[in-house]
C-alpha cells in the first residue's frame, strides 16, 4: 500500500453467490462488524439481479457497490445484457471486467475486455480490470509479458485522465479458488510491472496514482502480509468475501494506521 498516493481498495466478488435475501442479511450482519474504513474504501460487487438490493442494505454503510460484468453496447437488441448506462442509474460505483472465469467460460478477449473498458468509462464508471496468469503460463516463464499485454490491450484508447479512475486487479488463475496464494513477493513483482506498464503508457504521476489490487485466495491470514507490499494496493476477494468475519478481517488488515 502507498496511501500517499493512491487509494487502498478492498472489494468482494461474491461471483455467483448469495441470492437478494442472503445479500440482505449480509449486509445486516456485515454492519454490526465493519469498522469505519478509515484508510481505505470497501467494495462489494454482488450478481447483476442483486444490486438494487445491496444498494439498499449497504445505504447507510461507507460501502460502495460493484456489479461482475457489463455489456459494451450501450442499448439494443443484446438479449440478457446489461450496459453501463444501466449499472451507473442505479448506483453502482465499480464495475469488475475481464475476470479470468469470464474470460474461460464466456469467451471474453482483451478485445472485449478493452470495449467494456471504454463503456464502463464513458458511463462513469471505475472498471477493475483483471488480468492474471496460468500455471502453464508462469512455468513458460513468460507472465510477465503476458501482463503487460494484457494491461496494454485493456488500456487501448483510454486517455491519462481517465486511466486514474482505473483499478487493475492482478489475480493469478492458479491462486484463484485453490486456497494456493502467491507469496507476497510474486504478487508485489507483478503488480510493480503492471505499474511499470502504465508509467510507460501515461508517465509516472498516473502509473502512482492507479490503485493494483492483488487476488486469488486472499484470506485473514495472508492479507496483512500482501497489503504491506509497497505495490500491492488492496485486495478482490472472492471466497472470504462471502462470510462478513472474514471479510471484515480483510478490511481491518487494509485499516491499520
Ligand atoms: P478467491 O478469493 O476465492 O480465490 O477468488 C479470487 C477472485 O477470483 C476474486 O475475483
Amino acid at each position: 500500500m502507498n496511501r500517499r498516493y493512491r487509494k487502498t481498495i478492498i472489494a468482494g466478488n461474491w461471483k455467483m453467490n448469495k441470492t437478494a435475501t442472503e445479500t440482505k442479511k449480509f449486509a445486516e450482519e456485515l454492519k454490526t462488524m465493519l469498522p469505519k474504513a478509515k484508510w481505505c474504501e470497501v467494495v462489494v460487487c454482488v450478481p447483476a439481479v442483486n444490486i438494487s438490493t445491496a444498494i439498499r442494505a449497504f445505504k447507510d454503510m461507507r460501502v460502495s457497490i460493484g456489479a461482475e460484468n457489463v455489456f459494451y453496447e450501450r442499448s439494443g437488441a443484446y438479449t440478457g445484457e446489461v450496459s453501463a448506462d444501466m449499472l451507473k442509474d442505479l448506483g453502482v460505483k465499480y464495475v469488475i471486467i475481464g475476470h479470468s472465469e469470464r474470460r474461460q467460460y464466456f469467451g471474453e478477449t482483451d478485445v472485449t475486455v478493452n470495449k467494456k473498458v471504454l463503456a464502463a468509462l464513458e458511463a462513469g464508471l471505475h472498471p477493475i480490470i483483471c488480468v492474471g496468469e496460468s500455471l502453464e503460463q508462469r512455468e513458460m516463464g513468460i507472465t510477465m509479458e503476458l501482463i503487460a499485454l494484457q494491461v496494454k490491450a485493456a488500456l487501448a484508447d483510454v486517455p491519462a485522465e481517465k486511466a486514474r479512475k482505473c483499478v487493475i486487479a492482478y489475480e493469478p488463475i492458479w491462486a484463484i479458488g485453490t486456497g494456493k496464494t502467491a507469496t507476497a513477493e510474486q504478487a508485489n513483482e507483478v503488480c510493480n510491472a503492471i505499474r511499470a506498464t502504465i508509467r510507460h503508457l501515461y508517465g509516472a504521476r498516473v502509473a502512482r496514482s492507479v490503485t493494483i489490487q492483488y487476488g486469488g485466495s486472499m484470506n485473514p491470514g495472508n492479507a496483512a502480509e500482501l497489503l504491506a507490499q509497497p505495490d500491492v494496493d488492496g485486495g478482490l476477494i472472492g471466497g472470504a468475501s462471502l462470510k462478513p468475519d472474514q471479510f471484515t478481517a480483510i478490511v481491518n488488515a487494509a485499516n491499520q494506521e
